[in-house]
């Protein structure tokens, strides 16, 4: 009895080892390992692009109210800030559901993260349109999206 138990785990410990070198080995294990830092970024729920670290303190109202006409002028032909989809989905609650690099990196790298960030690649599965590349000239425009998504939100 105890031999042929000696002799499962020492088997199951062969069956392990070669398991979890044949993950380290694809790049879709999401092994901790051999993560690029893409994967990482991917993996922490941040989507992909160059928005790695956003810090976020009190509301700008300054920026809040740049990122409301910002909205109104490139977002509503296809968003509504309630939970109303039209092209694209009600982005009401969107700060709870997403991280701001994610929210940010969605805004400017559309297409990327439709193909490579699996909530993206959902949405686009459901909607059934790409969304477009607003082609934003700095970042501070886009922050100033997310400020407004963070005011909506923050009142009921
Ligand atoms: C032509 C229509 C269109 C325009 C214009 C557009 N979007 Fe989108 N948006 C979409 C679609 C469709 C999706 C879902 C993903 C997909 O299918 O590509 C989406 C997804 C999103 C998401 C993710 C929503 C969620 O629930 O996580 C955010 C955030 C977003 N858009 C923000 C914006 C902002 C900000 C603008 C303006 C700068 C904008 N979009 C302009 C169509 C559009």
């Amino acid at each position: 009895m105890k031999k042929t138990l000696f002799i499962a785990l020492f088997f199951s410990a062969i069956i392990y080892s070669c398991g979890s070198s044949g993950n380290s080995e694809s790049t879709e294990s999401g092994s901790t390992t051999e993560q690029t830092p893409e994967e990482k970024q991917l993996a922490e729920g941040k989507g992909i692009g160059h928005f790695t670290n956003v810090e976020t303190g009190a509301i700008d109202p300054t920026l809040q109210k740049k990122g409301m006409d910002l909205f109104q002028l490139k977002c509503t032909p296809c968003h509504r800030l309630t939970t109303e989809k039209l092209v694209g989905p009600g982005l009401k609650n969107v700060t709870v559901r997403r991280k701001p690099e994610w929210i940010m990196n969605m805004i400017t790298n559309p297409a990327t993260m439709t193909q490579r960030d699996s909530a993206a690649k959902g949405l686009l599965e459901i909607c059934l349109v790409q969304m477009p590349n607003q082609q934003f000239t700095s970042d501070d425009e886009v922050r100033a999206i997310l400020e407004n998504f963070r005011n909506n939100d923050a009142t009921k």
